[in-house]
């Protein structure tokens, strides 16, 4: 596996790899969820690119940049592991060099759920992975449901811009008691570990409701509400219940696919999960 971190030496390691190339954008701390995303790209692509990149400009002053939990030497074990070809490791500097001004802001689907509750965020992620995907020019890059929002804002920016890639979705991987992996999940104490995994159980309860044919938005809401509100350790920030393509709050009866997203904080730690209904 190569590996580099200027952008010279990426572009140098890039040409000579066989095409069509699948990349993999990641900020490290790697489970088997972003490995997923490797395999599946090792599995369509002639060759697999990843990043690790824990990009600053994603992060509120007010977030976890500073503590966010780094591994490198085990994150490059692991996808030298999976087949990984060329791994790119930028340096803030590289990516935001001196005199830096330049953002991707994708207007409406960034307003709404996580947009809400973190208003710089999806800025900083269009123009990270815009400035990812310029520098290693893949044919396909690999994202996770587990961020469903920012799929849907990747999509649309991809398009917008023109760029020729296709943007593949994979699904969220989740440990064996439902809690969706996550490399914040190593903030939570072991007693907000095991109350974590009220997330998955009530996204659970609203499949369930709507399997039994329930469609109201509002009562599909209020059922992972009331759930989540039941663990003393959960404190809720938001649950909605969505068009999967505009993020629009559904209200009245679902009637097509509807994405039922939630975001909770454990202590300090936030963490977020969704489901697809009808989909
Ligand atoms: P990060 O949180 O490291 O996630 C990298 C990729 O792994 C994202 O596409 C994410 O959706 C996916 N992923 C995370 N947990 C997953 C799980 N449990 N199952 C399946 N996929 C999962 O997302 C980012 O980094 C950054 O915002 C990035 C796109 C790299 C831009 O900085």
């Amino acid at each position: 596996m190569k590996q580099v971190i200027t952008i010279p030496d990426l572009r140098v390691a890039r040409a000579a790899l066989p095409e069509p190339v699948g990349f993999v954008p990641t900020m490290g701390y790697l489970h088997e969820g972003h490995l997923s995303l490797a395999r599946a790209a090792r599995a369509e692509c002639a060759s697999v690119a990843a990043s690790i990149f824990v990009n600053p400009a994603q992060f509120a002053p007010t977030e976890d940049l500073a503590s966010y939990p780094r591994d490198v030497p085990r994150d490059l074990a692991m996808l030298e592991a999976e087949g990984v070809d060329l791994i790119w490791l930028p340096t803030p500097e590289v990516m935001y060099p001196q005199g830096y001004q330049t953002w991707v802001t994708v207007e409406e689907v960034t307003q709404l759920l996580e947009g809400r509750m973190r208003p710089t965020h999806f800025r900083g992620v269009a123009t990270v992975v815009a400035k990812l995907f310029n520098a290693v020019q893949p044919q396909r890059a690999y994202f996770g449901q587990k961020d469903a929002q920012q799929a849907v804002v990747i999509r649309r920016m991809a398009q917008d811009l023109n760029f020729p890639i296709d943007i593949v979705v994979c699904p969220i991987w989740r440990e064996r008691d439902g809690l969706a992996m996550s490399s914040r999940n190593v903030y939570l104490s072991p007693a907000e570990r095991q109350a974590a995994v009220v997330l998955s159980r009530s996204l659970a309860v609203v499949q369930q409701a709507y399997q039994e044919g329930q469609r109201e938005a509002e009562v599909l809401r209020k059922s992972a509400s009331d759930l989540i509100q039941s663990e003393p350790l959960a404190r809720l920030q938001y649950v909605s219940c969505a068009d999967p393509e505009t993020l629009e709050e559904l209200q009245g009866p679902v009637a097509g696919r509807a994405l039922v997203s939630l975001a909770v904080f454990f202590g300090r730690t936030r963490l977020i999960d969704n489901i697809v209904l009808g989909g």
